[in-house]
């Protein structure tokens, strides 16, 4: 960024925001002020920033760019809080939220919208990292889409446009292919459980093979990278886990018909099962869980 370089606070010092503003910073964008609720939290992630300055919320608020990345429930109230000025830019990193959420700033003449960055933040560290290559979805009127698509190359992150409205059915999505994926792996993991294998060590078995499925969808897109017993219409292996499955009980069997049946349609779909094959698998995984 050069002469024109806006200012950019965070409200909120979290997560997303320690991963955000150090990698901002880090990459010239001037990160000037931070605030949150706990004053401590604030300093902690300003004196990792170089020029930034712990404060209040309202004094951030006076920065160009003014990232609000407190949890999604108290971004209204933070944001009817503030003293927008005209031609300010309010930005929320949720990507369930609406933007309307930030209509107190937009009566005030602020633009509003939303970056939401397409990764996991538990640890920011890590999240740092991997933040280039990441896409991240942006909302806004043209000025500050431009922004933060500025922004977002900066950080080499890869933009998506959400339409307004869409923003709970993209964000409930992404839970399959995040928190979600750690709910695959722990329901194999419990599994294994019933015969002596301790958490640690099924985790350790399992993400070799999760890593392999996650790089053959890559290689292959989603039909073309499914193996074993649904994709070889190999029925009587099928039997096998959901007999097995079912006596184990806690919903085992209900889950794995659930997946195998969208399994059965994608297979269909790409082409990989004759009808001849699917046909037996329909009714074997037809009924509902027994459990
Ligand atoms: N975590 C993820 O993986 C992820 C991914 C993408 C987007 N997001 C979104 O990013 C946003 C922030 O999430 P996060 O995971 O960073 O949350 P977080 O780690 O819980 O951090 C939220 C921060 O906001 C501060 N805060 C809470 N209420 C406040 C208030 N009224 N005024 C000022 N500060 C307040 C918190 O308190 P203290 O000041 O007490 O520390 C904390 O520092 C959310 O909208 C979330 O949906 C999260």
């Amino acid at each position: 960024m050069n002469t024109t370089t806006p200012t950019f606070a965070f409200i909120g010092a979290g997560r997303v925001a320690t991963a955000l503003a150090r990698t901002m910073s880090h990459r010239g964008m001037p990160v000037t002020h931070v605030a949150s609720r706990d004053p401590q939290s604030a300093a902690r992630l300003a004196a990792d920033l170089p020029d930034c300055s712990p404060v209040e919320p309202a004094r951030a608020a006076a920065a160009d760019v003014v990232f609000l990345t407190v949890p999604d429930d108290d971004i209204a109230a933070v944001a009817a809080q503030l003293p927008w000025k005209s031609g300010q830019m309010a930005v929320h990193c949720s990507g369930a939220t609406e933007i309307s959420v930030l209509d107190p700033a937009a009566r005030a003449g602020a633009l509003t919208g939303g970056f939401h960055p397409l990764q996991i933040f538990s640890d920011p560290e890590l999240a740092e990292r991997r933040l280039a290559g990441s896409f991240v979805a942006i909302e806004g009127p043209p000025p500050l889409a431009a922004r933060l698509q500025e922004v977002a190359g900066l950080l080499e992150m890869r933009v998506l446009h959400l339409p307004p409205g869409a923003r709970a059915r993209y964000h409930g999505a992404a839970s399959f292919a995040a928190s979600f994926l750690v709910s695959m792996l722990e329901e194999a993991a419990a599994i294994w459980a019933s015969f002596g294998v301790g958490e640690d060590d099924a985790l350790e078995a399992l993400l070799p093979l999760a890593y392999g499925t996650l790089d053959a969808a890559r290689s292959k897109g989603f039909a073309g990278a499914l193996a074993g017993p649904l994709s070889r219409g190999d029925a009587d292996v099928v039997q096998g886990h959901l007999r097995d499955l079912d006596r184990l009980g806690a919903g085992h069997g209900a889950l794995y018909r659930e997946f195998a049946r969208r399994q059965l349609d994608l297979l269909e779909r790409g082409g990989r099962l004759d009808q001849a094959r699917l046909w037996p698998m329909r009714e074997l995984l037809g009924n509902e869980g027994k459990s």
